[in-house]
């Protein structure tokens, strides 16, 4: 077992304390601050030298987050740590892993060259937009998954045999691909067209969906447009109910009352991002135990594969 230290970004605290609970260890000092003008600056107050340190960082914008992960991690660095584990659960534009048809940035690649030149050392994520994303990085990533308490939150709410899982684009095939391998459930999937970002023009279903619970999974729910959209879609073509579970909840602009003013059932998401309130039809599964499992396995040098393999009880 590897010694190491737990320590927490400032927007990163409740997770951390839940994560720190789990594996039983107390939480590094580290101070956070801002200047008047709005420029971050953390200090380690205790000692690293020598030492692995596991920093948990929240990274969703606003981008002082972000800047607090670069900061920390060069204080790290500078501190002599002798290696620096990021948490991150979610990484933010991970949407923006490839060019599009204009002349755009790649800017996932961008914020995995600040990760890795900051002087990061290992990646822990969780279900990533694109798995391509982690040819971006030279360091090792650990790419863990909400499958087992999806999987298990959908068999305690509904019926296996009447579940039809539906992916809200053509990107999110082989995630729904490895539930349906557990569920042995039917599955249909949406074809979905872009004015910009944020803004769908038009969506067409394949798959059989008339009288089916559907079960819609997707890595992030962003405005909610992708998913109220989908689920006015599958209801007017007469199916009987819509749940959706969403890892990332970004939930920006006015999602949360859309999605309370949609025909979706329940909406469960993680708190990779923190959420202060959620609407009246969501919920929230934690994703602390999963990256405290995962952190324990791998100061263990066990098989993180393993526990993370879909179909675990
Ligand atoms: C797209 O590829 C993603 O998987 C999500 O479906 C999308 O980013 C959600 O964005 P919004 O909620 O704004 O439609």
């Amino acid at each position: 077992m590897h010694s190491y230290t737990v320590f927490s970004l400032s927007n990163s605290l409740s997770l951390t304390n839940n994560i720190s609970h789990l594996l039983r260890k107390r939480v590094g000092k580290l101070y956070a601050t801002k200047f008047s003008d709005g420029e971050v600056y953390t200090r380690f107050d205790e000692s690293i030298r020598g030492e692995t340190i596991v920093l948990i960082a929240q990274i969703n914008l606003p981008y002082t987050n972000l800047f607090e992960l670069f900061v920390t991690i060069d204080a790290a660095r500078r501190a002599s740590a002798k290696e620096i584990i990021c948490v991150l659960p979610y990484l933010p534009h991970s949407r923006q892993e490839r060019k599009d048809d204009t002349r755009s940035s790649i800017s996932a690649r961008l914020i995995a060259d600040f990760i890795e030149h900051a002087g990061a050392d290992r990646i822990i994520t969780i279900d990533m937009h694109s798995t391509s994303i982690e040819g971006f990085y030279n360091i090792p990533i650990v790419h863990i998954f909400m499958n087992n308490d999806f999987v298990r939150h959908i068999h305690t709410h509904l019926n296996p045999e009447n579940i039809c899982l539906c992916s809200p684009d053509f990107g999110g095939l082989k995630r729904i691909k490895q539930y349906k391998a557990i569920l042995n459930c039917d599955m249909a999937v949406i074809h979905k067209e872009r004015l910009r970002p944020n803004q769908v023009s038009s969506m067409e279903i394949i798959g059989e969906v008339k009288d089916k619970d559907i079960v819609i999974i997707d890595d992030m729910i962003d405005t909610g447009g992708t998913l109220c959209k989908a689920a006015d879609l599958l209801l007017q073509q007469g199916a009987r109910s819509v749940h959706a579970y969403c890892t990332h909840g970004v939930l920006s602009s006015n999602a949360v009352q859309r999605i309370e003013s949609s025909g979706i059932q329940k909406l469960v998401v993680t708190d990779t991002i923190p959420h202060e309130k959620l609407g009246k039809n969501m919920e929230l599964i934690s994703c602390a135990p999963v990256l405290a499992s995962a952190i324990d396995r791998l100061m263990r040098n066990k098989s993180i594969q393993q526990f993370n393999q879909t179909g675990l009880p």
